[in-house]
């Protein structure tokens, strides 16, 4: 029995759009990597907001393991006192600072984490989906991950070899541990990528995960016992949980799973994890695996994003770049930060940070055509109608065409940002349009119009105006999930909150085309600048 027609026929909630960061590791700060994701996770969920459905954005932070263990103890402090302090001095004010909208944030050295991942865990023993065996093999501490021999580089002697990611040496582990049965799983999962073609995305991310489950899949190791700093497994408390099992089951814990079953089938499965590349095999193959050996559905979708490249290498805590990503909101703004990440760099591939393309698109494309497209409209408004908003009573062709490229505009981003998270595609549907309102001022030039006096003229001159406000309107509500600031900022000065139009968190997507929203009369104002002149970029 499908779970939607449950839903609509007994009234329980309906299914949310729900969607997951990966949870960071608190052993640092979180960098321009992290927010990257952070904030795409931020505008696909307030774009589904203000498409008027419900939606459940998670985060948080993953605070076991060794890496996390061996931090703490340079450093002098006991892992939960290290954990405690940088998720609240350093992770949770940056996604306040970046106006990161989650519902919940969860850290995996919670109660109501551990609780249920030992439940979990158990449940998988007991259906005999983990046995005791033994494993050695070379190990990264900045991955925790067993690595193959084959995909190491070389070192810097015979012996040393590298971690392809971190390239820092690997270790050599050799431990009694328990084992998932992973292998088990190499046909099933084939079979649900061939039967769920959207699981993976991009295309390259879903080759990848295709090329390596075919080879067919080797059972994981899933405890610990060299050390501590871990969920202890239930039924033997001398091993600490494999961080990566643990890890991967807040998508489930903070849902719900095992606490509160009415808001878990509200919210699971999941509609989309957002991933890093380098961490796609852990969520496209061992956490499907595991849900299947658990008997609960899959996530709809992974989506795995690019890197943030930094000369020509991933932009690490070991590869810093200096910039923090408070160092760019102190110069552009913290609403060019999260539209410039987006803007720049296509979802799915690796992109470039450069100050300089920073600085070009900030000037020509938000202070320029869209913050003079504002300042402008509200002073024209305030110099030739005193703030009024007048009536488009003389609207011809000219017009149309702005209504139409508007339609378009809505339809492209909606389906690019809302469902194929083709931020780019999106953003440049909206800047079109931005562009399309500043071509047809230039061309009806409204400064030339109000010199004439008759009714006709006036009646043009309301009429440019008002489509103009208009426009601004819908960009409003368009940009409120990139910029929640400043689209705000344009609702006050477009006086449409207080004309009655609602407020701006209100507007959706599905009627953001319908032309002739903004009421007659609305009362507009100057407002601030929405994209200042930037300062000189701060040396070093
Ligand atoms: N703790 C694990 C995730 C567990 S999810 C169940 C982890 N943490 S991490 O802090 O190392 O990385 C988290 C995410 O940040 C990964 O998706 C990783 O790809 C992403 N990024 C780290 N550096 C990045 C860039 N330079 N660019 C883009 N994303 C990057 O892995």
């Amino acid at each position: 029995m499908a779970a939607t027609a449950d839903h609509s026929t007994t009234g329980a909630s309906a299914p949310a759009y729900y969607v997951s960061t990966p949870i960071y590791y608190v052993n640092d700060r979180p960098h321009l990597g992290h927010a990257y994701t952070t904030v795409a996770g931020d505008v696909l969920t307030r774009w589904h907001r203000q498409r008027g459905e419900k939606v459940w954005y998670l985060t948080g932070t993953d605070e076991h393991g060794q890496k996390i263990m061996r931090t703490a103890d340079a450093n002098g402090v006991s892992p939960q006192e290290w954990c405690d302090k940088l998720v609240e001095e350093a992770w949770k004010p940056l996604w306040r600072h970046l106006e990161i909208a989650n519902d919940d944030f969860i850290r995996t050295t919670e109660e109501r984490h551990t609780a249920r991942v030992q439940e979990f865990v158990q449940d998988l023993f007991d259906k005999g989906e983990i046995y005791k065996g033994g494993y050695s093999g070379p190990y990264c501490v900045g991955c925790e991950e067993y690595k193959l021999p084959n995909e190491l580089l070389d070192g810097a002697t015979e012996d040393e070899k590298l971690c392809p990611i971190h390239k820092r040496p690997v270790e050599w582990l050799e431990e009694e541990n328990y084992f998932f049965r992973l292998s088990a799983y190499t046909e099933k999962l084939l079979e649900f990528y061939a039967e769920n073609p959207g699981f993976i995305a991009p295309e390259s991310a879903r080759n990848e995960v295709l090329r390596f489950v075919e080879q067919g899949l080797q059972d994981l190791s899933i405890s610990r016992s060299t050390f501590n700093w871990g969920v202890p497994l239930p039924w033997d408390e001398k091993h600490v949980l494999y961080v990566w099992v643990d890890a991967l089951q807040n998508y489930i814990t903070a849902a719900g799973y095992g606490s509160d079953p009415e808001r878990f089938a509200e919210l699971w499965p999941a509609s989309v994890h957002l991933v890093g590349k380098d961490i796609l095999r852990f969520h496209a193959v061992i956490w499907p695996a595991m849900l299947m050996a658990a008997g609960l559905p899959l996530p709809k979708r992974v989506v795995a994003n690019g890197w943030l490249m930094v000369g020509g290498e991933k932009m690490s805590k070991s590869n810093l770049t200096g910039i923090a990503p408070t160092d760019l909101t102190s110069h552009f703004g913290v609403d060019a930060y999260r539209y410039y990440f987006l803007r720049a760099i296509p979802f799915g591939t690796d992109g470039s940070f450069s100050w300089e393309d920073f600085t070009a698109r900030y000037t020509s494309e938000l202070a320029n055509d869209f913050g003079n497209l504002a300042s402008r409209v509200a002073a024209m408004v305030g110099k030739y109608f005193d703030g009024v908003l007048p009536a488009a009573t003389a609207a011809g062709d000219a017009e149309q065409a702005v209504a139409d490229g508007l339609a378009k505009a809505v339809a492209v981003a909606d389906a690019k940002i809302g469902e194929e998270l083709d931020f780019a595609g999106g953003l440049a549907a909206i800047f079109e349009f931005v562009k399309q309102v500043n071509g047809y001022l230039t061309e009806q030039e409204p400064w030339k119009v109000a010199k004439d006096d008759s009714a006709q003229g006036q009646a043009r001159l309301a009429t440019i105006l008002y489509t103009a406000a208009e426009s601004l309107r819908a960009t409003a509500v368009l940009l409120n999930p990139v910029m929640p600031s400043t689209a705000e900022k344009l609702w006050t000065s477009l006086g449409a909150e207080a004309a009655g139009l609602g407020a701006l968190a209100a507007q959706t997507i599905g009627t953001a085309a319908d032309w002739g929203r903004l009421p007659v009369g609305a009362t507009v104002t100057k407002g601030e600048i929405l994209f200042p002149r930037l300062e000189e970029k701060p040396t070093a």
